[in-house]
């Protein structure tokens, strides 16, 4: 079975730290989060996967360089423009040669949904379109879902306007898509499937869901992208994940509490880091107080981050303190 995973997005909400990372190889306790979503894929029984890439191609084929991931093999679909959601899944379908039943994931989210489970629910009710669905607290910014009780989708709303539904339940990102689903995406051409697709879908009766309870998280955000991270290390997920990362230099009078430690990091003497991410490549001088941070560059002794978030390229001054701060700032960074 093939999977088509989408990955074209710019990652906004998490600058600076996708200027350099696009958002999906961005780790989540020490693993891709690519890796961690196809890992997913191949024990559904997928055994190609298409990533749908809207721009800037080149940090994927660098993170995978024999072409696999998780085992499995990747084919690279890159759009000549970012498609929309539709577009690009048309777009990689088709240059994948797609003619069965094939799932769909946003490359953004992490979850623990059993896809043999969802696929199997897509059979049963032989729709043209099947739905994981996710219980939220805020649904606003998400596609918001109303199912009756044989799992037939009744109401699909992109971000809708407070109001305008009443659901909690929302679009979890991942789809079982009959190959018929192409017919409604003419080639090369920007179309979204959740303002145009779905609801169509839903007009026709065609298109089903399945909602669970189980772990799912949107990691977009700077403090979702933490929260999905700290999950991994701490028991909160039946996987639990190393915390520390291959060639890191970690001074022994370091503290380090509840955090993650990538790849290819210097954590200096007396640091003291406490709910954050150290990420791939990041050097902490002496002395260093980290609070809910997410690190990619360099921060000098003696200063401190509370809620920041550091590119790859930023150079913290010693005794600086911080709180709340993105260096650099998305708004300045190129
Ligand atoms: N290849 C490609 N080309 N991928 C794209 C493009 C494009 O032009 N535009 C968006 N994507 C990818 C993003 O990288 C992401 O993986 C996925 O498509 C969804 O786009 P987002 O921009 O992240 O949408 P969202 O988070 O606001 O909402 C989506 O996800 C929610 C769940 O997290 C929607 O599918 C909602 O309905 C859903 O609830
Ligand atoms: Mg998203």
């Amino acid at each position: 079975m093939h999977a088509v995973v989408l990955v074209g997005g710019f990652g906004t909400r998490l600058r600076p730290l996708t200027l350099s990372t696009p958002k999906p190889l961005l780790p989540i306790a020490n693993v891709r989060q690519l890796e961690h979503l196809i890992s997913n894929l191949g024990s559904a029984g997928v055994t190609e996967v298409v990533l749908a890439i809207g721009f800037k191609p080149e940090p994927f084929f660098e993170a995978f360089p024999d072409g696999t991931c998780a085992g499995i093999t990747l084919h690279y679909a890159v759009e000549p423009e970012p498609l929309d959601t539709a577009g690009a899944i048309a777009f990689a379908a088709r240059h994948a040669g797609i003619s069965d039943t094939f799932v769909v994931m946003n490359g953004d989210i992490l979850c623990d949904v059993d896809i043999a489970a969802l696929v199997a629910f897509h059979k049963g009710h032989g729709a043209e379109g099947t739905l994981h669905l996710t219980p939220v607290q805020d649904p606003s910014q998400y596609g918001v879902v109303e199912v009756d009780d044989s799992g037939w989708v009744q109401r699909f709303v992109e971000k809708p306007a407070p109001g305008e539904t009443d659901s909690r339940v929302i679009n979890a990102g991942t789809y079982v898509l009959e190959p018929t689903v192409l017919n409604r995406m003419p080639e090369n051409q920007k179309l979204s499937i959740e303002r145009v697709v779905f609801p169509q879908m839903v007009a026709e009766g065609v298109l089903a869901a399945m909602p669970t309870q189980d772990y799912w998280i949107d990691t977009g955000r700077p403090d979702t992208y933490l929260q999905a991270n700290l999950d991994l290390i701490d028991g909160s997920r039946s996987l639990i994940l190393s915390s520390v990362g291959a060639n890191s230099m970690i001074s022994s009078s370091a503290s380090i509490t509840h955090s993650v430690i990538g790849e290819n990091t210097v954590v200096g003497e007396g640091c003291v880091i406490i709910d954050s991410v150290v990420l791939p490549g990041a050097q902490l001088g002496n002395r260093v107080r980290l609070e809910r941070a997410l690190v990619m560059g360099t921060v000098s002794d003696d200063a401190s981050l509370v809620d920041c978030v550091i590119g790859e390229h930023a150079v913290i001054a010693a005794h600086a303190d911080l709180v709340a701060q993105r260096v650099p700032h998305p708004d300045e960074a190129k």
